[in-house]
């Protein structure tokens, strides 16, 4: 199934928690945007440079960037506001965007969009997860059972290399 078709499917909220996950709107890029900026610039900022922090974040939302969040990204909402962000590509497993604005960190929220990207690749019937963590986040993914320690260089949409830990994470059937 292609991450496209959740456009059709309802989401129910897999947390008892005040926060639900949905497929984001055209409308929420802007969100999406500034929470990804807000979240790499509070928390990455002892593992990258603020040049390479500023080429990855920098500018305004594109074009390109709201095609992506409308075709296939996820978000957490907390009430009115969006306050994180998930998507995977159910053709391969592959986890991406996966960032909380700092407000909201440290309530679960990150935990509870991997949990849902799982569920969602477990009933694909996917064998593994897969993605490129950032050197702060990597515990992170392995609290929640991905492996993975060795450093690789990663180029990013935009063409920035930047050092991340390749983790994957084996589904059981
Ligand atoms: C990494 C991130 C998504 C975590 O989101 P979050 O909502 O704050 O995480 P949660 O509250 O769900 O935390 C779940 C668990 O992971 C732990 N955790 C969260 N961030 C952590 C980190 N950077 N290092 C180690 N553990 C971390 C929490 O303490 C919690 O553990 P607990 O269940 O034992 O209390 C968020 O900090 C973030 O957006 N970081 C910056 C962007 C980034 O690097 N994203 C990864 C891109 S690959």
């Amino acid at each position: 199934m292609a991450a496209t078709s959740l456009t059709t499917t309802a989401l129910e909220n897999p947390e008892p928690a005040q926060f639900a996950i949905r497929k984001a709107l055209r409308a929420d890029a802007e969100a999406a945007w500034d929470i990804r900026r807000a979240a790499v610039m509070s928390e990455c900022a002892g593992a990258y440079s603020s040049d390479q922090l500023e080429q990855w974040t920098g500018g305004t939302a594109s074009r390109a960037f709201a095609d992506a969040v409308e075709e296939r990204l996820l978000v957490a909402t907390f009430g009115d506001h969006v306050a994180g962000t998930g998507m995977i590509d159910l053709a391969t497993g592959k986890i991406d965007a996966i960032f909380v604005h700092p407000a909201y960190m440290k309530r679960g929220i990150g935990a509870a969009m991997m949990r849902y990207l799982e569920s969602l690749a477990r009933s694909e019937g996917l064998r593994e997860l897969k993605l490129d963590s950032t050197l702060n986040a990597a515990p992170f993914y392995r609290a929640l059972g991905f492996r993975g320690d060795e450093i690789a260089p990663f180029q990013s949409p935009r063409g920035l290399i930047m050092d991340c830990v390749p983790m994957t994470k084996r589904l059981s059937v």
